[in-house]
């Protein structure tokens, strides 16, 4: 089965559930944003009979473009809020976001992972 007729199959599944919302990561998680060739994820997404909530390598102005063109409902981030504990703040300020390092990711203890100031007040 194509990948598409795969997702087309499983989401129509889903929606006999009645869920509160679809939430796919578009892309290789916190890598790129780059899918298999053939597949739409905006086209499965539309599918969905319910909220769809996108992630992956979001920045604001790409949330707020997707919204307004109906692609996503809501958002997810991430990595920002690693690295940014005023992150909803930030954004609304307008101020700029800190970048966590990939290595504070994963099992390198606190530090450069939870210790990250805020910008803001
Ligand atoms: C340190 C770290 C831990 C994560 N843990 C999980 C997890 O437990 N479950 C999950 O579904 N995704 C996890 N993710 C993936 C994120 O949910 C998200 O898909 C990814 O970071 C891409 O979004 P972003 O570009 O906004 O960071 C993790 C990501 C990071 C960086």
């Amino acid at each position: 089965m194509s990948p598409m007729r795969h997702g087309r199959y499983l989401i129509e599944q889903l929606n006999t559930f009645n869920l509160a919302y679809l939430h796919f990561v578009e892309g290789a998680t916190a890598t790129s944003r780059v899918i298999p060739e053939g597949v739409d994820l905006d086209v499965l997404r539309k599918l969905f009979n319910g909220p769809f909530i996108g992630n992956n390598n979001y920045d604001l102005e790409m949330a707020i473009d997707r919204r307004e063109a109906g692609l996503i409902d809501a958002v997810a981030l991430g990595r920002l809020f690693i690295s940014n504990p005023d992150l909803v703040e930030r954004l609304r300020q307008g101020a700029d976001v800190a970048i966590a390092p990939r290595e504070a990711y994963y099992g390198g203890g606190a530090k450069g992972y939870i210790d990250w100031p805020k910008a803001t007040n």
